[in-house]
């Protein structure tokens, strides 16, 4: 029976050492690694922050457990409300299971008030609330610097079709008055952000899902009452704080027990 088993390696379960699993992907702020079944992938947060195309870069220590916190948080009331996302489940402190998907290549940017690039490109003070929501489209292409692009070029190059980007537009509008709402009740106020969408093939079926992450690296969040910022700008401008505003969002949403998340890394104090 013994010399049986070496040929039925199949039969034992997949369980594949962190250092041994196959990396499929590294982006600048997140790895992905093959997932224990097919159709599955493992995304790793990691704590580094880049800002203007990868020109300025940094360490932040615990930056990536609180982003995959909070972005389980948000892409599991996504899931939770009939908002389809790549998101299954969180693994571990910077690690979550999500359906593989086809990444569109697009950011997929809304704006509810006048913040970053598009005030710099219409001259408008930061803080106006805008007319309405307003969905912009960058290509991903870090070659190119994420040029904004428009549906004409979407379609005519064939990154998404015209019925493709009417889902991706409805997806946004449903994803931006979800966060909206969510971010208002804790006393935050949601300025833009920018999601990714991806094809998830289901049999014959497809359908365009959300995927990536939605984090304070990818959102600009306002206090209703300071006008602090809680987000990544406060890195891209060399604001400090970065880790401290995260974690306050993160306490806000009432994902992460204060105590946790202040929680020192090395040896404490015993009283
Ligand atoms: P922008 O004002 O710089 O165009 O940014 C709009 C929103 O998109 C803002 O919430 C930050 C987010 N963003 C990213 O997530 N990644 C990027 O590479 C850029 C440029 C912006």
């Amino acid at each position: 029976m013994k010399e049986f088993w070496p040929t039925m390696d199949f039969l034992k379960p997949r369980l594949i050492p962190m250092n041994r699993r196959r990396r499929i992907y590294e982006g600048k702020a997140k790895v992905l690694y093959e997932g224990p079944e097919p159709g599955t992938l493992i995304q790793h947060f990691k704590d580094d922050a880049t800002a203007f195309n990868a020109k300025k870069h940094q360490i932040i220590d615990g930056k990536g457990v609180l982003n995959n916190r909070i972005s389980e948080f948000i892409f599991q009331h996504l899931n939770n409300i009939g908002v389809p996302t790549h998101f299954i489940r969180r693994l571990n402190m910077r690690e979550q299971l999500i359906k593989e998907v086809e990444i569109i290549p697009l950011e997929v940017v809304v704006r509810n008030v006048a913040a970053g690039s598009l005030s710099t490109r219409l001259g408008l003070e930061e803080g106006t609330q805008l007319p309405r929501s307003i969905i912009e489209f960058y290509y991903k292409n870090d070659g190119l610097n994420d040029p904004m692009v428009s549906e004409e070029h979407i379609t005519a190059f064939g990154w998404a079709s015209p019925q493709e980007i009417d889902d991706i537009m409805a997806l946004a509008i449903r994803v931006n008055d979800f966060l909206s709402g969510l971010f208002l009740g804790v006393g935050i106020r949601l300025i833009d952000f920018k999601m990714e969408t991806g094809r998830l093939w289901e049999g014959e079926m497809m359908r365009i899902v959300v995927a990536d992450e939605i984090s304070p690296d990818s959102c600009r969040l306002w206090d209703v009452k300071s006008n602090d910022k809680m987000d990544k700008d406060r890195f891209r401008r060399d604001l400090g704080g970065v880790v401290e505003a995260y974690t306050e969002v993160a306490r806000r949403l009432g994902i992460m027990q204060e105590s946790e998340a202040t929680r020192p890394t090395g040896p404490q104090l015993v009283q």
